[in-house]
């Protein structure tokens, strides 16, 4: 079953026409203010869903107390769309699994054939897994036509990636948008990834991997332990515009990763001039 529906196009406009060029400069304004709304839902799970768009409503809390993974599914019915986001870091409990490299093989997405996710987040998923799988069934049941999308930021973009994975297996033209997101898994998941979402090109990509200037975490887990990104990397750069926004593809050490930062700096913390939890938007 595969109810929730392609979402309306947003444009793919991206400047700079016939894709494989590694990196273009500027985007549309339609794909500028999707990030930047997902970027405010992801930094608002910081605070409890503070000053998020009014157009979305809470139907759900996820959040499992071992692990302390905390997330929300909304409803958007203005543009028929439920989204999932997950929160990042902000706990002891949740730096235990930042910091837990280990490579976990996929084992609850047998379809992802050699795949192995990072450790920590990996826990992280399976203790939500039953939850999430089983509000986004209620909502596909209740709302066949919405599409379904997820993000998150920093820890919560890395949730966000293997939850994106697994219901992509379920529904159709599943949506992905992380922000500063880690390394989340090996070169089996990222090739899977990009062909599940495909992001072999800006024109068609559903996963839009964001990132801010010289942001250290997407530097981590360190590539040399066997970690790739995948996705179409959006790159954020001041002064915040559709302008200053470079589109990235086809190397793993480019763009955010290139400025050479090393964990948790000031541009991981702000995406878009929001600061995680801060609620001053
Ligand atoms: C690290 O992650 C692995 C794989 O998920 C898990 O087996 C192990 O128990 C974790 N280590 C700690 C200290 O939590």
């Amino acid at each position: 079953m595969k109810p929730f529906s392609a979402i309306r196009a947003f444009g793919f406009s991206v400047a700079v026409g016939q894709c494989l060029a590694a990196t273009t400069q500027g985007v549309s304004d339609n794909i500028y203010n999707r990030l930047v709304e997902m970027a405010t839902i992801s930094q608002a799970a910081y605070a409890d869903l503070c000053n998020i768009p009014a157009t979305m409503t809470t139907v759900k809390k996820i959040y499992n107390a071992h692990t302390d993974i905390n997330g929300w599914v909304l409803r958007d019915d203005s543009r028929q769309e439920i989204v999932i986001v997950f929160r990042g870091t902000g706990s002891d409990t949740n730096l235990q699994l930042d910091t837990n490299y280990t490579l976990a093989p996929f084992d609850t997405l047998p379809q992802c054939v050699g795949c192995s996710v990072h450790g920590g987040y990996y826990l992280g998923w399976t203790s939500v897994q039953a939850e999430v799988e089983s509000l986004a069934q209620q909502q596909a049941n209740k709302y066949h036509d919405y599409a379904l999308t997820v993000t998150g930021h920093s820890l919560g973009a890395s949730i966000a990636a293997i939850t994106a994975a697994q219901l992509s297996a379920i529904y159709d033209h599943v949506r992905l948008y992380t922000f500063g997101e880690p390394r989340t898994g090996n070169q089996a998941y990222g090739s899977y990834m990009n062909e599940r979402f495909q992001a072999a090109s800006p024109e068609t990509t559903r996963y839009f991997r964001v990132t801010h200037a010289n942001d250290g975490i997407p530097n981590l887990p360190p590539a040399e332990q066997g970690y790739v990104h995948s996705g179409v990397e959006y790159w954020s750069v001041e002064p915040q515009s559709p302008d200053s926004m470079f589109v990235c593809t086809g190397n793993e050490i480019q763009c955010c990763e290139a400025q050479g930062g090393q964990g948790v700096n000031d541009a991981h913390v702000t995406y878009f001039g929001m600061t995680s939890g801060a609620c001053t938007w």
